[in-house]
């Protein structure tokens, strides 16, 4: 039965309507729900006292930690001064101008322009508008089709969520739409054919993706995009030799390519981008959350040159681009970006996430690798994950009804770790803040070697 007796609480379950939330459960008060009250550094409370360490930074993004004076000032001090201007026909403010040329200054190499939205879908979706436009400019209207992978994760609008490859994002909505497909995942641990090396594995999806792209015609598709490392879909870094591989390919065809940074960009991986990490050159580049760490949302689209130069045929021929958000590089958001990446500047959080990441995940496996139930425990940088099977010999997964990876998230939750169980397959996700030390670490790997040894004991 509903507690009524908690105003707050009763509100929550009769009127939240709550993203990614099962919802009969929510609101007859059947799953446990969580009011945030503050943050501060790695660790969260609640409004009943609980605090836990956040070793999922929010959703991946809270890189430089909760409670930053730094940013609420500059959050403060622009809403003071300027709270909204809008972007289009030319105009700017500070902040949104002095952001736009930080982040070309952190980028790799080739990109030219950075074009602001509120979120990663929403830059997803300029993503795809920016790749039809430019197919147009250039008199190849039919070049429309855009390859994602499954198990990719880009969105949850229509077409984002087309480009999502996970069910849970399709089921009941119609999706995927045209013209988005989906090709292998490059998940070397839940590969079929298991007598492959990673680099063989990486030739197989370079080979499926050639196919695909044979089967429809090149002169149809016009995209590929992909996070540098697998996000939402699992945690899981590229086989060896698969960015050089599936780069060639595109190039064979005249395909651009879309690197979805909002989980890696701004230091996840160690360095200030995903793509230079793993030798990616893309056209595109997605960013959202590390861009402001959270602190107000922000998200954007990084322009080549070579893209670029083509949108601006485009204007000369169709004039002004179609295309904006009435928030587009808000000024409280934009000021809260420049004040975030100075503070990750200043502490040299992208070294931290390389050196405590590596020391994180290295301590996780050796806690872990062993035990009977985990096949897998992988990650790169700031991010880690480790993965349950029923048979470790054999490979054998749990069936998904029987819910291993959120049974193991919520134990962890009690003992005051935050790990998220990811969507697809029983397998717990870290994100922690850049900022994480190493007794944090310590901290996390400890209470997640108790939840693991606790659920399956009771299994
Ligand atoms: C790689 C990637 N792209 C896009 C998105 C969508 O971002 P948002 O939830 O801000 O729309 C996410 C969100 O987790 C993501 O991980």
């Amino acid at each position: 039965m509903l507690d009524r007796s908690n105003e707050l609480n009763a509100w929550d379950r009769d009127h939240f309507f709550h993203p990614s939330t099962h919802m009969g459960t929510h609101a007859r008060g059947e799953s446990p729900n969580r009011t945030i009250s503050t943050g501060e550094g790695v660790y969260i409370t609640d409004t009943n006292g609980k605090r836990s360490l956040d070793a999922f930074a929010g959703l991946y993004c809270v890189n430089v930690g909760y409670g930053r004076q730094e940013i609420a000032d500059a959050i403060a001090a622009q809403a003071k001064e300027l709270a909204y201007y809008h972007a289009y026909v030319g105009h700017g403010t500070d902040a949104s101008i002095r952001l736009a040329k930080m982040i070309i200054d952190r980028a790799p190499k080739g990109m030219s322009r950075v074009y602001f939205g509120l979120s990663g879908s929403d830059a997803n979706e300029t993503n795809i508008k920016l790749i039809w436009y430019y197919n147009n400019v250039l008199g190849r209207p039919e070049k429309k089709k855009i390859i994602s992978r499954w198990r990719g994760y880009h969105g949850s609008g229509i077409m984002t969520g087309s480009l999502t490859g996970l069910e849970l994002f399709h089921n009941a909505f119609d999706l995927p739409r045209a013209p988005i497909l989906h090709t292998e995942a490059p998940y070397y641990f839940r590969r079929a054919d298991r007598s492959l090396t990673e680099e063989q594995f990486s030739q197989f999806c370079a080979d499926k993706l050639e196919e695909m792209i044979l089967a429809e015609g090149p002169e149809t598709v016009a995209a590929f995009i992909g996070e540098p490392i697998l996000g939402t879909g699992g945690i899981v870094p590229p086989p060896a030799g698969y960015w050089e591989k599936i780069q060639a390919v595109l190039r064979k065809y005249d395909v651009l390519l879309v690197a979805d940074e909002v989980v890696t960009g701004f230091g996840r991986l160690g360095t200030m981008f995903g793509s230079d990490h793993y030798g990616i050159k893309p056209d595109l580049i997605t960013i959202a959350k590390g861009l402001t760490s959270a602190y107000a949302p922000l998200s954007g689209v990084i322009v080549s040159d070579k893209v670029w130069q083509v949108l601006v045929q485009g204007s000369d021929k169709l004039g002004s681009l179609g295309h904006g958000w009435t928030y587009s590089a808000h000024p409280i958001c934009a000021a809260a970006g420049v004040a975030n990446l100075e503070l990750i500047d200043k502490l040299d959080l992208v070294t931290n996430a390389r050196e405590t990441g590596l020391y994180f995940r290295t301590e996780l496996a050796k806690a872990l690798a062993d035990h009977p139930n985990v096949g897998d425990v992988r990650g790169d940088g700031m991010l880690a994950a480790v993965e349950f099977v029923a048979d470790k010999a054999d490979c054998v997964f749990f069936d998904p009804a029987r819910k291993v990876g959120p049974q193991i998230a919520t134990a962890l939750a009690e003992r005051g770790v935050i790990g998220r169980a990811m969507p697809q397959g029983d397998i717990l996700g870290f994100a922690p803040p850049l900022c994480l030390t190493k007794e944090e670490a310590d901290i996390v790997v400890d209470k997640t070697t108790d939840a693991v040894k606790t659920v399956f004991a009771n299994l």
